[in-house]
């Protein structure tokens, strides 16, 4: 039987278990990337494993997140960033250089290799034959350390393309049509790979905002094969060397099969607040728009600012709407300035912006009050721009563009129509890059050599090994869908202390419920109980770490997130199943204790444990979990875990 592309590359990197759906596997990694917002753990955590040099081939320090030096605390992170890529071995992206997918696709992503990175659109350079998996920290520094990454054998699912693009249609609409199809929970467990004729007709940037957004539909990873298209762009970056064909055999087996037709989209758009919540344009025009924004890692490359520049070319941004275009890469915006495009912008009436995540996640450009704001970013979650009840919708640059153009959502089609001279400005890419890489520090180029820590940069808080007993009081009780936003929030008076766990802690799961922190520290434990996909969003394993911190034992949820299912596993927080009706049974202040003894039953491959409620009644709740993730529980997190190890030799 011949394999697909994802069976290829795992195969490829396997270091334990076996390719069987579901069977936890243990792969080697090629490639790490890290970010300023998860970094500075994922490197603390790298110094209390006592590992002294990064052994991937590729490691990468990107600094994207919170990259304004508002106060102190965040240019000591950035400072203590490089100190740690020169003192351990990476690469180091300067803060302002670029949003991590976007500099690492351009320098470093390659096709067949794996990368594990600490951010949840790292398969972004899935677009270029490259396995790429988002993870929690302490993973990446786990891998970096030269360790295997463990991963459940995911489904692959053969996403069949067939047509080409009609005019005004873009790679965005596939992945809207996706998503519209599937939504947010539709990949999760599964690796999603492209194949078919409609793959040629995209280039391969075009592919890597697909791949990106895969992220959305919560699956493990999403990939393409590669081609001439790759061969193409890889050249294009000066890297044409580093093109190698991989591809499905012809007669894969796949787990499901899903095709598109992509003559058969639209311009679609994601209205708020979930990028599920799909919809022909046409089906919202009309409606207000205040805000534009072009940019972020989904759309926000040389080739994705393009569009708008030419559909602004001669035309003026509508009086009452403010447009914002922020390049995702240095090298984006330093093209952009180099042909005249960045002029032109301005010209008609855009503001530029830094090269960073800023208005993705709430930091800079924040909505009016019961406002509409347009974005080309991947995600919408209720107040992830920085306000509360924010309006905000998804879509492809053209889209976006036509709104400020008009002051209102209109299908680029129609507008078009109306202006009679606007024309499809189409998916070019340049025959060549260009841009310096001033901004981008080699290992061999390091400037520190040792680590500098300053005021509120604190040590990694451990976990006792888990108890024999667990439970407590149910000290929240969440809807269905909790993303890691509302665990911990992710604007930047908060995130700016995300290097102390002591003061993050404060405000873990405040956006859901403001006393939530002091009764979590009044009690000194408890637990948490959650609807179905809890913990979705991003990587940020302070998610976990946070509520390990305030004394959480146990998640009981309808269902987890896969990087977060990892991250509590990984801080010794036990992740529960509990079925629908339980769920409707327990109310918030209920005591539940689990009945069985926990640290023998989890080490003995138990599945299912009795829990009591209130003294009063009692249920099931499920325990999925390898070997290896009871090893780590048990020991109360991966870092005891990973350091009893060592010391066993
Ligand atoms: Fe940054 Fe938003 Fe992407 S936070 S990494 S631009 S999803």
């Amino acid at each position: 039987m011949g394999q697909t592309l994802t069976e290829k590359i795992l195969e490829d990197h396997l270091l334990d278990g076996e390719l069987e759906t579901g069977e936890e596997i243990g792969i080697e990694i090629d490639q790490v990337l890290t970010q300023d917002t998860t970094g500075t753990m994922v490197w603390l955590q790298f110094e209390a494993l006592d590992l002294d040099e990064v052994q991937t081939e590729i490691a990468a320090q990107y600094c994207d997140h919170q990259t304004y030096q508002f106060d102190f605390k965040n240019t000591d992170d950035h400072r203590f960033l490089r100190s740690a890529a020169g003192t351990f071995g990476a690469h180091f992206s300067r803060p302002g250089n670029g949003i991590c997918h976007n500099v690492h696709k351009e320098n470093y992503a390659a096709p067949g290799k794996t990368l594990l990175g600490s951010d949840s659109h790292t398969p972004t350079p899935g677009g270029l034959g490259e396995l790429a998996i988002g993870a929690g920290g302490l993973d990446i520094a786990v891998a970096m350390g030269g360790g295997p990454y463990y991963i459940e054998m995911p489904e692959i699912v053969n996403v069949r393309l067939e047509g080409e693009l009609p005019e005004w249609a873009t790679a965005k609409d596939v992945i809207l049509e996706m998503l519209r199809r599937l939504s947010v929970k539709g990949g999760v467990g599964k690796v999603l790979e492209y194949t078919g004729p409609g793959v040629e007709t995209l280039s391969a940037p075009e592919r890597t905002t697909i791949t990106n957004m895969g992220t959305e539909l919560g699956a493990t990873s999403s990939i393409f094969p590669t081609d001439e298209r790759t061969e193409e762009y890889l050249e294009a970056l000066g890297r044409g060397d580093e093109y190698v064909e991989v591809g499905p055999d012809e007669d894969a087996e796949y787990d499901d099969e899903i095709t598109v037709d992509l003559s058969e989209l639209e311009p679609l758009i994601a209205q708020p607040s979930m990028p599920d919540n799909i919809v022909p344009v046409r089906e919202v025009a009309g409606t207000d728009v205040d805000q534009v924004i072009i940019g972020s890692c989904t759309n926000g490359g040389y080739e994705d600012v393009l569009p708008t520049a030419k559909m602004l070319e001669g035309r003026e941004v509508d009086k009452k709407t403010d447009m914002i275009v922020a390049p995702a890469s240095k090298q984006a915006s330093e093209m952009l300035a180099r042909e005249g495009w960045t002029a032109e912008l301005m010209a008609a009436g855009v503001n530029f912006s830094e090269s960073t995540c800023g208005p993705c996640i709430g930091i800079g450009h924040v909505p009016g009050s019961d406002s509409v704001s347009v974005r080309t970013f991947n995600r919408n979650f209720e107040g992830r721009s920085g306000i509360e009840d924010d309006s905000v919708y998804l879509c492809s640059p053209e889209v976006a563009t036509a709104a400020a153009i008009k002051g209102e959502l209109i299908d680029p089609r129609d507008l078009a129509d109306e202006l009679g001279d606007l024309e499809d400005p189409g998916f070019e890419m340049p025959d060549q890059y260009t841009g310096s890489k001033a901004d981008l520090i080699p290992p061999e180029e390091a400037v520190d050599d040792d680590l500098i820590k300053g005021p509120n940069i604190a040590d990694v808080p451990l976990k006792e090994p888990l108890d024999a007993e667990i439970g407590g009081e149910a000290l929240l009780k969440m809807e269905d869908n909790i993303t890691t936003d509302h665990i911990v929030p992710a604007s930047s008076d908060i995130l700016m202390y995300r290097s102390n766990i002591p003061k993050i802690s404060e405000f873990t799961l405040s956006r859901v419920d403001d006393t939530f922190p002091e009764r979590a520290q009044a009690a000194d434990g408890g637990v948490l109980v959650a609807g179905e996909n809890y913990g979705q969003g991003s990587s940020r394993e302070h998610a976990a770490l946070c509520p390990m911190y305030l004394g959480i034992e146990a998640v009981f949820a309808e269902s987890f997130a896969r990087i977060h299912k990892a991250n509590l596993f990984n801080f010794g927080i036990v992740p529960y199943t509990i079925d629908e009706e339980t769920y409707e049974k327990i109310e918030q202040g209920d005591d539940i204790e689990v009945v069985d003894d926990v640290q023998d039953g989890i080490a003995s491959g138990k599945n299912e444990f009795t829990i009591r409620v209130n003294d009063d009644w009692e249920a099931t709740a499920r325990l999925d979990a390898s070997e290896r993730e009871r090893e780590i529980v048990t020991a109360g997190g991966k870092l005891p875990y990973t350091k009893q190890q060592a010391e066993e030799g």
